[in-house]
Parts: C-alpha cells; sequence; structure tokens
C-alpha cells in the first residue's frame, strides 16, 4: 500500500483537523483511496516543532492541555521554519498558517521551500495562491512536484478541480460568485430585520465572523478569492489594486427593505470577466439581484460561484465556503490528486 508522509506547518483549526482524520480514518482511506497517511513532523508558531521519521504520536498532539506546547513531546526541535520545511522527512508539506493580505508572507516563502527541497505542497492558504501561484506552480513543475490548493476558495467544495477537470474545454469567459460566508449571513439577518451591527454580533457568537470582522465585511477577503480564480480560470494574473472593491457596510436596513419590496436582494459578488478584446475585467462589492438569479438563493454562510462558459451558459456551484472540517477535506482532495499525479 502506497504511503505518503505529510508535515504539517501550522497547526491551528485546519491542520489539527486534517491530524485528527489521519488519527481516525485511516482504515477507511487505504480501503477508498489505497493510500495511507503518515505526519512525520508539525511546526507551528506558538507550539514549537517535533519531527518523528516513523510517525508523530499524533493523540500526544491533539491532547495538549491549552498554554503547553511541543517542548518535552518526544522529538521536539527548536528550528526555524526554513530549517524545518526543507529539512523533514516528508513527501507533502500540508501549508495552513494565517493569510497575510498584503503580499501572502511567510506562507509564499513556506511553499518555495518545500518545492525546492523536493516536497509537493497543498495549502489552504489564499496569499501564496492569489500572489504567486504562477511562480509555484512553475517551481513544482521544475522538481517533478505538485502545488495543489482547492481549499484557498470554497473550502471543500470542488471549484477550482472542477473548472481544471470535468469543465476543461467548455471556455469559461468569467465567474461570479458569492464568496464570502460571513457577509452573506449578514445580509440574510439583515433581511429578517437586523440592523447590520446586530447582525455582525450574531454572526461573532456563532463563529461566522472573526473578533475583527474588516476584511469579510470590506471586501478585501473575496478580493483575494477573486484574485485566485481570475488565474485559475481566467489565466490572468491580477493585483489587488486590479479588483475595485467595496464592501457591504453601505448596505442599511432601509435599502434591504427597498430591495425585497421588488422581489430583489443584496448580495455582495466577487466577478471577473473577459470582454471580446481578452481584457480581463474584476470587481468586488454589493449587487442587487433579481429573485429568479441563480446566486439570489444562497442563504446563511453557504458560497456559491456562478461559471459563464461559452458552451454551457451558466453553471453554478454552490456549497460551504468555510469550517474546520469543510476545509480539511479541501487539503484531503489535494493529497488524492497529487496520489492520482504520482500514478499517472
Ligand atoms: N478555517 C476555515 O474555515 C478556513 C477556510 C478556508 C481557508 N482557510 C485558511 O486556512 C489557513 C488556516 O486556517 P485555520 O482556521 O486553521 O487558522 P488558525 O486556526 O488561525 O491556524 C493557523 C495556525 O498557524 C499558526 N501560524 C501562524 N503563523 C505561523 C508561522 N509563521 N509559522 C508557523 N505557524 C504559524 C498559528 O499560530 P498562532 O495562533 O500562534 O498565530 C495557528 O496555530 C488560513 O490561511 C485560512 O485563511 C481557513
Amino acid at each position: 500500500m502506497k504511503n505518503y508522509d505529510i508535515a504539517l506547518v501550522g497547526f491551528g483549526n485546519v491542520n489539527r483537523t486534517l491530524a485528527q482524520i489521519i488519527g481516525e480514518d485511516q482504515e477507511r482511506m487505504a480501503a477508498e483511496l489505497g493510500f495511507t497517511l503518515r505526519v512525520t513532523g508539525v511546526i507551528d508558531l506558538r507550539l514549537g516543532a517535533v519531527i518523528a521519521p516513523t510517525g508523530v504520536d499524533l493523540s500526544a498532539l491533539l491532547e495538549l492541555e491549552p498554554g503547553s506546547t511541543f517542548a518535552g513531546l518526544e522529538g521536539f526541535r527548536e528550528l526555524s521554519n526554513e530549517e524545518f520545511i526543507r529539512t523533514v522527512p516528508a513527501d507533502i508539506v500540508a501549508e495552513a498558517t494565517y493569510t497575510n493580505p498584503a503580499d501572502g508572507e511567510p506562507a509564499v516563502s513556506h511553499v518555495r521551500w518545500a518545492l525546492e527541497s523536493g516536497k509537493s505542497v497543498c495549502t489552504t492558504n489564499k496569499g501564496p495562491v492569489a500572489f504567486a501561484a504562477e511562480e509555484l506552480t512553475r517551481l513544482a513543475g521544475e522538481r517533478g512536484v505538485h502545488f495543489e490548493f482547492e481549499g484557498a476558495v470554497m473550502s471543500g467544495t470542488p471549484v477550482i478541480r472542477l473548472a481544471a477537470g470535468p469543465l476543461k474545454g467548455v471556455g469559461i469567459t468569467g465567474f461570479s460568485g458569492i464568496l464570502n460566508g460571513t457577509s452573506n449571513y449578514i445580509l440574510g439577518r439583515m433581511e429578517a430585520g437586523l440592523s447590520q451591527m446586530a447582525a455582525i454580533e450574531e454572526a461573532q457568537d456563532y463563529g461566522y465572523a472573526e473578533a475583527d470582522p474588516t476584511a469579510d465585511i470590506g471586501g478585501s477577503d473575496v478580493r483575494l478569492k477573486v484574485m485566485v480564480l481570475a488565474h485559475e480560470l481566467l489565466g490572468v494574473r491580477l493585483a489587488s489594486s486590479d479588483v475595485a472593491t467595496e464592501g457591504i457596510t453601505g448596505i442599511t436596513a432601509e435599502m434591504i427593505e427597498q430591495a425585497r419590496a421588488e422581489s430583489k436582494r443584496w448580495k455582495l459578488i466577487g466577478t471577473a470577466r473577459r470582454d471580446t478584446d481578452g481584457v480581463v475585467t474584476a470587481s468586488v462589492g454589493p449587487r442587487l439581484l433579481d429573485d429568479d438569479h441563480p446566486l439570489s438563493g444562497i442563504r446563511a454562510a453557504t458560497n456559491a460561484v456562478t461559471f459563464h462558459t461559452r458552451y454551457l451558459g451558466d453553471v453554478t456551484i454552490a456549497g460551504p465556503g468555510a469550517g474546520r472540517v469543510e476545509t480539511a477535506y479541501a487539503l484531503l482532495s489535494d493529497l488524492i490528486a497529487i496520489d492520482a499525479a504520482e500514478r499517472r
């Protein structure tokens, strides 16, 4: 049975859940997927690093008391991220550190170091994909390894792979999407009569919104996803400044009420389209959609993307855009893709 050794960079919600899945679901994976996974190293900003070439004791890591670190665990090492990533005995690095919306660092470097040292990479981090997908994909090709990032947009809902696989050749001319569950949830709650502030507080209580919701409601999270999709679906590299961005903070209760009276809904839409001259125009902003628009019915924290295509017209996929299990599944789907590529 084929085995892949995995190193986890960042040990927060997503990589912790991947570790749990690897620890608990090994038998099913072996039977269904035809390979096994073994975690041989983990590094995290606060927790430190462990390396164990025969497999890290995952239960010891997952059962750590709050506030404690990896110090004292078997295999504990004091290493910089670069030393860890370059030397850890692993076939694949799963990068799930924080997303830096300014330039993608240090995650871009994490991915580069892994690929340079002959390891494939899967990541849920939008940063390296939005800012350096071209360079990193080329580097992976040069080193004969793989760079996969399904979770960068809509967590485990297969948007990037759908476009690259089943929809290949359909002629994607653009896309429009609800790409931020928090802002969609807030708009929905405003339709139910809440003020924007009350809806934000409720989203925070349910864990949809961060303590600082600026990236979600100000549009910058969607802007990064539009940059990722523009590259993957339309083959263009956009800078942040190429994507005119507006959030939902200007949407008032009166605007919501007026829209409902006209059988319309406000949605935060990220979009990019190629015009007949080949120029791609991208934007993020609140749009007023008719009730029969395919994105109008997307409720609560669900995400959706409509691909505008030459041969099929509009094709829409909806599903979760966040969540620790949903996003850890994105990494698993990347690992499955890497295995499939290895077997070709
Ligand atoms: N959770 C989701 O629903 C979701 C969905 C789609 C995409 N993503 C993306 O997936 C990534 C991980 O998300 P998450 O929810 O797991 O975040 P998280 O819970 O904040 O975990 C990130 C972990 O990485 C650590 N870290 C930060 N900088 C680091 C560095 N330079 N070196 C080593 N470790 C570092 C953090 O340590 P500290 O806590 O000490 O800073 C934390 O333990 C993010 O980029 C996120 O945007 C998440």
